[in-house]
């Protein structure tokens, strides 16, 4: 049984945080999620009783830290169904996509050869393919979307080519929620010899995913967006591919050796790809976020997310003024509009009630030519959001007086 009370005790932001005179309603998970107290707790260790670097502990404190990051590794690998050799520390989603397109990319892409993306791509999946487009010559093509804005097969199999090398898509949409189904697109990118990169920033912390089983390439993945800390993230590759990979990132903790004649042997992956100190209070942090994930079950967080959609949505529906555009995706995000409203004004009304929602273009600049709309506002749900919160929500959105009244009061 979900006890999204029971869950909720244990964020210190959602037990008596006030914003402007209201209890908060946080529905923005989309953009980062909030922190239970486990996740504090294990940062708070590493920087009061832990503090060691890693690598190759001569001493307990640092021996301890080397077993912690392989442990990490190993629930992270356990959460996606990947080895942990696999598992690559990041900085973040951004930043294991900048690695992928900079590492393999450069690597093994040439003039012409074609990189497959979509409209709907955050900023994150879309910048570091321009770069690597530029850098030599590869050709960017876009996946049309269908009249809901999803991505299909048969969509993917209009545009693939022999030339494709690189089919690089979110499994979720950030502003539509949309699902793709990547073991079906990693067969078509494998049938024509491309690899497939999943962006899993808004699928890794809300629904099972099967690396191994999808035959996934790589999947990325910010831990700040299942409540875990910022600034550390994940990089999953298939072993041999990052084997063939040179590392991008080079410096201390990477290397076997490196000597005068401007050599240097690179270690295995993952730690080739891991250069400089890590981010541990972040891996601390990230792996207690993961436990606490694999403790609830993602199964049962996803369906908690597609009751509340469905919830959120259908009183949506009854209010003629608002124009809802993702009805059917029901993934925990929805974008909508109030006819007339700009979106920004929207979301300042709602967070003069306390509510944190987000407007905007959602780093996918591109999607907005599609939408028709120069800015949405967006709404998204995690694993503590209630039913109480859907009605404060759509509550102030109905009624919540004018405009005005958010900026002068
Ligand atoms: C689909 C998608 N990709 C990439 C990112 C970038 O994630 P980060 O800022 O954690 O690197 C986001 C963040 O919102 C996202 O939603």
């Amino acid at each position: 049984m979900y006890d999204v009370k029971k869950i909720r005790e244990q964020f210190p932001m959602l037990n008596g945080k006030i914003m402007q005179g209201h209890p908060l309603v946080y529905l923005d998970n989309a953009s980062t999620t909030l922190k239970p107290q486990c996740v504090i707790d294990a940062i708070n260790n590493y920087l009061c009783n832990e503090t060691a670097n890693s690598h190759r502990g001569d001493y307990d404190l640092l021996f301890n830290m080397d077993m912690k990051v392989l442990e990490t590794r190993k629930v992270v690998a356990k959460l996606v169904n990947s080895e942990p050799n696999e598992v690559v520390f990041t900085s973040g989603d951004t930043m294991s996509l900048n690695l992928i397109a900079m590492s393999y990319g450069f690597q093994f892409l040439k003039k012409d050869d074609e990189i497959i993306v979509s409209e709907a791509e955050h900023a994150s999946n879309l910048l570091p393919w321009y770069e690597i487009s530029h850098l030599t010559g590869a050709v960017i093509k876009f996946i049309p979307l269908d009249k809901e804005g999803r991505l299909t097969v048969e969509n993917l199999q209009k545009v693939i080519t022999k030339k494709t090398k690189i089919v690089s898509i979110a499994q979720v949409s950030n502003v539509l929620g949309n699902v793709v189904d990547v073991k079906s697109f990693a067969k078509v990118a494998h049938e024509n010899g491309a690899v497939l990169v999943v962006d899993g920033a808004q699928s890794v912390p809300h629904m099972p995913i099967d690396f191994k089983d999808s035959d996934i390439d790589f999947l990325t993945f910010s831990s700040h967006k299942m409540c875990g800390p910022t600034g550390v993230g994940c990089l999953v590759g298939k072993y041999e591919l990052l084997k063939q990979m040179w590392p991008y990132f080079v410096g201390g903790g990477m290397n076997v050796s490196f000597n005068k004649n401007i050599e240097m042997v690179p270690y295995e992956p993952p730690m080739r790809f891991e250069a400089g100190t890590l981010n541990l209070e972040g891996i601390c942090g990230f792996k207690a976020a993961v436990e606490f994930l694999l403790e609830i079950g993602i199964e049962n967080i996803h369906k908690h997310d597609q009751e509340l959609c469905d919830y959120a949505i259908s009183k949506l529906e009854k209010c003629d003024d608002i124009v809802i555009y993702n009805k059917n995706s029901r993934n925990g995000i929805i974008a909508f509009n109030k006819k007339g409203v700009f979106a920004q004004d929207e979301a300042t009304l709602l967070n003069s009630k306390g509510i944190a929602i987000r407007s905007g273009q959602h780093c996918a600049k591109i999607l907005n030519d599609f939408l028709g709309t120069p800015a949405t506002c967006r709404m998204s749900t995690y694993l503590y959001t209630t039913k109480e919160d859907i009605d404060a929500f759509v509550d102030a959105l109905i009624n919540g007086g004018d405009i005005l009244d958010a900026y002068f009061n």
